[in-house]
């Protein structure tokens, strides 16, 4: 289907239609008042224009039905866009559970982008055709905003916290990727181009050329070099609380609260480790800002979700090193 208004960008993502039609809504509201009060503002200059010197109106004393009438109209109108936008509100701001894990890094002035299988790429994504993508967003500098026009999709990417958004491709091609947050001398070029493949395409694309391992097992690797396993014992019986099965699970706090162990928590764990302590242990752990990079700790945080889904893989290691104390100090000294 080619693009029958030109004005408009093609609609490439399950949402944009919904954006659009919303859109359509709003704008034809705003034209149809626009157009009834400039018309009622010419056609009552004319009709009630002043004849004479002399002429006086006669007195009027309102009607309750046209007020009632220009009331209940425009509330109902508005709590259309009121309902209606919020249903395209949460459509957009909940990533369906099946959806792709892609990581974005931006920074000035560029895009950084890590699958989950390990494929790392610059001002350029490939997703499959017809798979939900939810993007993990972090900026290392200022505030830019990840914008893809044919998608419908614009997200805000800030430093020192993750945001995030998801689409779903549904045609095959290559839509621009601009930054849609003024950041800077090069900001106009900070764009780049997501190309939506065929998922078989796409199978070729990501076997082609890895090298590096997934993300989680770099994120291991990061794990061990940090020597996070010093204190981290997957047997529980460590200085620091096991982390298999943390992802996503509800953690107990020294101060009582719960929180959910989610991409923020745990990197805030990383970075600002006192922040939230759980419960029956002791904030020993340093921070490992500066330490680790914002794509060191998006290797961690894969890694740590990957405990999850190996129940058992882990604890066959875990004795060994369970029993022997780290030395006195540990890790924690020396970081
Ligand atoms: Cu990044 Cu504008």
């Amino acid at each position: 289907m080619g693009n029958r208004f030109p004005l408009f960008p093609v609609e490439a993502s399950t949402v944009a239609p919904s954006v659009d039609h919303l859109l359509f809504y709003l704008l034809g509201v705003s034209i149809f008042f626009t157009v009834l009060i400039f018309s009622a503002i010419f056609y009552f200059a004319i009709k009630y224009r002043r004849r004479s010197e002399t002429e006086l109106p006669p007195e009027i004393h309102g009607s309750t039905k046209l007020e009632i009438a220009w009331s209940i109209i425009p509330f109902g109108l508005a709590m259309v866009m009121f309902a209606w936008g919020a249903k395209v509100y949460f459509e957009i701001e909940r990533p369906p559970d099946d959806a792709l894990d892609v990581y974005v890094v931006a920074k000035q002035w560029m895009w950084k982008l890590q699958h989950k299988e390990g494929q790392r790429e610059i001002n350029e994504l490939h997703i499959p055709l017809g798979r939900a993508v939810k993007l993990t967003m972090t900026s290392l500098d200022v505030i830019h905003s990840f914008y893809v026009p044919d998608f419908r999709t614009k997200q805000d990417v800030l430093p020192g916290r993750y945001t995030t958004t998801w689409f779903k491709p549904t045609r095959v091609g290559k839509y621009h990727l601009f930054c849609a947050e003024y950041c800077g001398t090069k900001h106009s070029g900070m764009i780049g181009w997501v190309y939506v493949m065929e998922p078989q395409d796409y199978q070729a694309w990501l076997s082609g050329g890895a090298g590096g391992g997934s993300l989680a097992e770099n994120g291991q690797k990061l794990f061990q070099e940090l020597a996070c396993d010093n204190c981290h014992h997957m047997d529980g019986h460590g200085r620091c609380p096991s982390l298999q099965g943390v992802y996503g699970s509800k953690v107990l706090l020294t101060n009582g609260q719960t929180v959910v162990a989610d991409d923020a928590y745990v990197r805030e764990s990383i970075l600002q480790p006192n922040a939230k302590v759980v419960s029956g242990y002791q904030s020993i752990m340093p921070t490992f800002q500066g330490l680790v990079t914002e794509e060191g700790v998006l290797q961690l945080i894969e890694y740590i979700k990957s405990l999850k889904t190996q129940p058992g893989a882990a604890p066959a290691a875990a004795p060994a090193r369970g029993g022997v104390q780290p030395p006195a100090g540990g890790a924690a000294a020396q970081r």
